[in-house]
């Protein structure tokens, strides 16, 4: 029974079955016809692509059985998938590379652990050849976050492998933060362990100070010391704002002119997320306005890693290109891809990471995903009013929001003219005092 392929001990399964009365002839015939229609392999290899997550791949499995439609078909319909992804996944199947890969798995010669830091290996051969070639590629200056810890195993390309390698020196943060978000990580850390890790380096301190009393956590009574700051927000908060000390950094890295757009854009983006969190309440008005915070970080750290192609996205969208178009053209990749990454990579909590990756991602889209987070809502609109509404000045342009954007948000034109000058105020406040 040792050596019994595959094929035969599925015709004696079916038999034992179909004796057993377990299974009709038509419900056979169903099975079959199902068994035939599912693109198991198209939809791993989506997701190893990181076109879709591995949940959205299962899911779209499932839905194939009612549908009677083609993996990619049913994707592309549900807005999952371009139809040129699907085209590319469909070559890819047929990868022999990519296929021996999963051979040697499926065979037991190599298991997926294994075989993930010898194709690095592989990879970074190739990639120290391109290195010596590409002189620009200045050297990371800071420690890492974790030098253990890997471009994640869904994204397959070389090519995109490669970028974000690049990207991932920018996204180097000081010895310091990434001691204190690995501590302030661990739910059983004391207090005192935490602030000794703050105490050294006293310019953090000073920008954590800052952040805890500003407007955007709230706290009544100035704190003016880490211990306080620690006691009165508590470790979660805490690890916000060490989060957001890491974001305002990167954006303060950038060429003066583009600091003022970015940024500004930034802390708008953040009071609108905290508006829409207190009225939808599904999501804390803190997380949320941290959640603002980040959402561009995949910016600065494009800028930073690409600046020979930022003439070329600048003409791109002069032509009329949209921005996360014109950013795939020129680096491979969009800011809200890169900054999720970086978000997955600093360890940021999911629905953080989900809402970055999402928030330029259009209605229909966001419609059909099966676990889309409230957090991913509130931040694509605040990103979305934002860009609307840069300067109150500008007010009458949220009479041009869809009404399917209005919907889609529970919100109303009136609501949101209400809530604007409130938001404006704070974010003026909260520029001027992180400035
Ligand atoms: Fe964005
Ligand atoms: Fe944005």
């Amino acid at each position: 029974m040792d050596h019994e392929s595959s094929s035969d001990r599925l015709r004696r399964f079916i038999q034992f079955l179909l004796d057993r009365d377990y299974l009709t002839r038509p419900q056979l015939a169903k099975v079959a016809r199902f068994r035939s229609m599912i693109d198991t392999r198209v939809a791993f290899l989506c997701s190893l692509q990181g076109y879709i997550s591995l949940r959205e791949a299962y899911a779209l499995l499932a839905d194939q059985v009612n549908s009677g439609k083609r993996f990619g078909e049913l994707a592309v319909e549900k807005g999952l998938l371009a139809q040129e992804q699907v085209n590319e996944v469909l070559q890819l199947a047929h990868d022999k590379f990519l296929m021996f890969q999963e051979c040697l798995v499926a065979t037991s010669t190599i298991d997926r652990d294994a075989l993930l830091p010898v194709l690095q290996e592989f990879e970074e051969e190739a990639q120290s050849v391109e290195v010596r070639v590409d002189k620009e590629i200045p050297e990371p200056v800071q420690g890492s976050l974790s030098e253990l810890d890997e471009i994640p195993d869904t994204i397959s390309d070389g090519r995109l492998r490669a970028a974000l390698r690049r990207v991932k020196q920018f996204a180097t943060v000081p010895k310091v933060v990434e001691r204190a978000l690995q501590l302030l990580n661990d739910p059983n850390v004391k207090l005192e362990a935490v602030e000794d890790a703050l105490l050294s380096d006293p310019a953090l301190c000073a920008q954590i100070l800052r952040l805890v009393n500003s407007a955007f956590f709230g706290v009544r009574s100035e704190v003016s010391t880490i211990s306080r700051a620690v006691v009165t927000l508590g470790l979660k908060a805490v690890r916000q704002v060490v989060s957001a000390t890491l974001v305002i950094r990167r954006f303060k890295e950038l060429p003066e002119e583009k600091i003022r757009e970015t940024w500004w854009h930034t802390v708008l983006t953040s009071q609108w997320s905290r508006a829409l969190a207190e009225l939808r309440r599904d999501v804390g008005a803190e997380v949320a306005a941290v959640a603002g915070l980040v959402h561009d970080v995949g910016v600065p750290v494009l800028l930073q890693s690409f600046p020979e192609s930022m003439a070329a996205v600048e003409r791109m969208i002069d032509q009329g290109i949209a921005l996360p178009e014109a950013e795939k053209r020129a680096f491979g990749m969009t800011h809200a891809e890169v900054g999720s990454f970086l978000c997955h990579f600093w360890a940021f909590p999911d629905p953080l990471i989900q809402a970055v990756h999402h928030h330029h991602t259009p209605l229909p889209i966001l419609q059909s995903l099966h676990d889309l987070e409230p957090l991913t809502r509130i931040v694509g609109a605040a990103c979305a009013l934002s860009s609307l509404v840069a300067e109150t000045p500008q007010l009458g342009n949220l009479r041009s929001l869809s009404e399917e954007f209005v919907q889609f948000h529970g919100l109303s034109i009136e609501k949101l003219e209400a809530l604007a000058p409130d938001v404006f105020q704070e974010a003026h406040r909260l520029a001027a005092f992180l400035s």
